[in-house]
């Protein structure tokens, strides 16, 4: 324990290279396998739910409001890309900050993705659970109040256990085995595109060019705001990289997964709101289920519930997602003893990080229960540009101190596209409003103060070398 090991580099790990080290996740997912994984994370809650405040901040502007937020996030991936084929293990932005950086910046960012992971799946199981609800609504079912909801949002509410329950069922669902799951997210994809494609087709037909104007009914600046609202509809992509410990060939499929899932969901998601602005006068769209309300109001009740039960399709991809990435996080953490060993535990015949995974629904369960959950979403944001932000400079500084080094991919305009990044995640963090700063930097000084009475004692790559 020195002061030294705090800016102590890890070398890529040559376990997470190995077949064979039963320390090691199993190498199973392909090419598809994580372009799904990233589709499987992207569309979500952001489009299906939160598009329809976005609209009522940005007005038809929320079309350009995907643009400019697609294009920082696209900054944001290439970076994400060239470090996740450098790097190629499980851990995301935790693996390269600790190869960059050294072990206390490591630290602080996997820190942080714990953070964005939880908050994040906390979020979108509450939106699931609403989406549930409706649908027990329409076939005349009622949950009983108190566990309707948590104690805080709603009068007489107690518990939001749809969401809790949710999230313990997939939790223990990805304790089996990777592949295995690889293949409900096939499943759970191919349903939400189809709905959205439904979405595009249908509503195509009733789409009123004249509703498209005026394009910024709330001023420029609008456009910019909505941006950082959608963000959270992008968000995701990045957890393609955490998967690359698991991807059969890693270098070259990452990359793939990362850019082709972001920009095949760019595309979409500006046709979406094309369709819905163009089918219904934006005042009119609903905040809550923006694309139910709006088949609604143009006489297609029945779609309506279709898109319901996408939306739930949809919602659950994204948690099942994000609970398979947070322990894996926690998993990279424990393995370079930053934790304690039993966090680095693989399930014998799974090979899954078993106890992390089952520790973490737990936790988030907790959360999506009790708290009211909307207001963590800013969390979940700041938290994941403040990752975005370090990976983009990572690539910058790496570009810088080891020119050399083999890329299997590398960034065009790499120092540009680095810089931009920085700068674009950075913007959007100073965007945010100031009690998010104030609880990013609460979680961020109790990870500190963890790291400095155990990890930085207990580290061993520090130490050992
Ligand atoms: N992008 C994810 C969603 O929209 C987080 O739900």
């Amino acid at each position: 324990m020195s002061w030294q090991q705090l800016w102590h580099k890890k070398p890529p790990n040559p376990e997470a290279r190995s077949e064979d080290n039963p320390r090691t996740l199993k190498r199973s997912l392909t090419r598809l396998d994580l372009v799904v994984i990233g589709l499987a994370q992207i569309i979500g809650a952001g489009i299906f739910v939160i598009s329809g405040v976005g609209v009522q901040v940005a007005g038809p502007g929320i079309i350009l409001s995907f643009v400019v937020s697609g294009l920082a996030c696209t900054l944001a991936a290439l970076c994400y890309a060239e470090l996740a084929a450098m790097i190629p293990e499980t851990g995301s932005a935790y693996a390269y900050a600790y190869a960059i950086f050294g072990e206390m910046v490591a630290w602080i960012i996997g820190w942080d993705l714990i953070l964005e992971y939880g908050m994040g799946a906390s979020t979108v199981a509450s939106g699931w659970s609403y989406y549930f609800q409706d649908l027990l609504r329409a076939s005349a079912w009622e949950l009983p109040r108190w566990a309707a909801s948590d104690p805080l949002s709603r009068a007489g509410g107690l518990v939001n256990l749809p969401a809790a329950l949710i999230i313990m069922l997939l939790a223990i669902l990805l304790v089996f085995r990777t592949k295995m799951n690889a293949l409900v997210a096939r499943w759970l994809v191919a349903v939400k595109l189809g709905i959205i494609f439904f979405i595009m087709v249908v509503g195509a037909f009733y789409v009123r060019p004249a509703n498209w104007a005026p394009l910024t009914p709330f001023g420029h600046f609008s456009i910019i705001q909505g941006a950082a609202l959608m963000f959270f509809a992008y968000l995701g992509f990045d957890v393609v990289s955490v998967a690359a410990e698991e991807a059969r060939h890693p270098s070259r499929d990452v990359p793939f997964g990362i850019i082709g899932s972001l920009f095949f969901c760019t595309i979409i998601y500006i046709l979406v709101a094309l369709v819905l602005i163009g089918m219904v006068p934006f005042a009119q769209i609903d905040p809550g289920a923006p694309f139910s309300m709006a088949f609604r109001q143009i006489g297609l009740p029945w779609a309506a519930g279709l898109i319901s039960m996408g939306a739930l399709v949809g919602l659950t991809s994204v948690l099942y997602i994000l609970l398979l990435a947070q322990p894996r996080v926690l998993f990279a953490m424990g393995r370079d003893g930053l934790l304690p060993g039993w966090t680095a535990a693989v399930h014998p015949r799974y090979r899954t990080p078993h106890i992390m995974t089952l520790v973490c629904g737990s936790v988030i369960a907790l959360c999506s229960a009790l708290t009211p959950i909307e207001k963590l979403a800013f969390l979940c944001n700041i938290g994941t540009l403040f990752a975005f932000f370090i990976v983009c400079l990572g690539v910058l500084v790496l570009r810088y101190t080891q020119p050399q080094a083999r890329r299997p991919f590398r960034c065009p305009a790499g120092k540009i596209v680095a810089l931009l990044g920085a700068l674009a995640s950075l913007g959007m963090m100073l965007s945010m409003p100031f009690d998010s700063w104030l609880r990013l930097g609460i979680w961020l000084t109790l990870g500190l103060i963890i790291y400095f009475f155990y990890g930085w004692q207990a580290g061993r790559w520090g130490r050992a070398r």
